[in-house]
């Protein structure tokens, strides 16, 4: 039977790589900087100038599909997720990373229908890496299989993290709290990569074995948590349920048994929620 949404997904890789074009051609000029909600939470024109690109394109080619993007969200959008086919898109995943050359920007591309990701596209743009998974057929990068690493035991690990963009103390001792019981689980190491979907590719690809965050946004992590899922990876929420995509809360792994031995050293904290009205 035909995929009803392979068209839609064959878009997505095509304009991934065209925004793509967009970010390497941009980091050859000097890069305007600007701030949202705090000095290190970045944003530049070429965000918001690939955000735009990839919108106008989904609108030309599917009308009626409903978009969330980080930088309408950040003008005053609404993000609501409905059961309507959306696309969830963050034209730059990294951004502080795209600001210093700092060599891992990804395009984020994911689709939501029914509130489940049907296809997520994640494009590490300097990486030249396509990743792409579709839903119950597999997670691939630039065409290859992806699978998760298959070791369970956390002190052979290695685990991603994040320390997000508030300095704010109680939210700084959040963090280094849960990064110190982590580490001295002991864990071989703890990496961050400064984008959450390629942190996340990098668990769907068996190079580390789990990423935690709180703080993350439902575009930062849409698409790439089909891509962990499919390459056989699990999600959970950071108290140990089921992962809620707006809850700004999420851990990936290669198993439950890893996924849940980090939830036992997370001090969890719940951010407002993306879709808070
Ligand atoms: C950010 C990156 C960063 C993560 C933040 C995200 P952005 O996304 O993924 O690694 O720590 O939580 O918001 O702002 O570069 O799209």
């Amino acid at each position: 039977m035909a995929d009803i949404w392979q068209d839609a997904m064959d878009h997505a890789v095509a304009i991934a790589r065209r925004a793509g074009d967009v970010v390497r051609e941009a980091l050859l000029d000097d890069r305007m900087v600007m701030t949202k909600t705090s000095s290190v939470d970045l944003v530049t024109q070429t965000d918001q100038k690939v955000e735009k690109l990839i919108m106008q394109s989904v609108k030309d080619k599917f009308p009626t599909h409903r978009l969330i993007g980080e930088e309408s969200v950040a003008a005053g959008e609404a993000c609501d997720l409905s059961d309507a086919p959306t696309w969830i898109i963050d034209p730059i995943d990294g951004t502080t990373n795209f600001v210093h050359a700092f060599p891992f920007v990804a395009v984020s591309i994911g689709f939501s229908v029914n509130k489940q990701i049907e296809f997520g596209v994640v494009y590490s743009c300097l990486e030249d890496k396509m990743f792409t998974a579709r839903r119950g057929k597999g997670a691939f990068c630039n065409g290859n299989v992806l699978q998760v690493s298959d070791q369970e035991d956390i002190r052979q690990s290695i685990i991603a993290t994040e320390f997000g963009s508030s300095r704010e103390p109680e939210a700084v001792n959040n963090i280094f709290s849960s990064l110190r019981s982590i580490l001295c689980i002991p864990v071989h190491g703890v990496r961050t990569a400064g984008s959450a979907a390629i942190n996340m590719c990098l668990v769907a690809s068996g190079c580390v074995e789990a990423y935690y965050e709180i703080g993350i946004h439902v575009w930062d992590v849409a698409a790439a948590s089909l891509i962990v899922s499919e390459a056989g990876g699990v999600l959970m929420d950071v108290d140990g349920g089921s992962v809620d995509l707006m809850s700004r809360r999420i851990v990936a792994a290669n198993s439950r048994a890893i996924a849940e031995r980090i939830t036992e050293e997370i001090r969890s904290f719940s951010p407002p929620r993306d879709d808070a009205p």
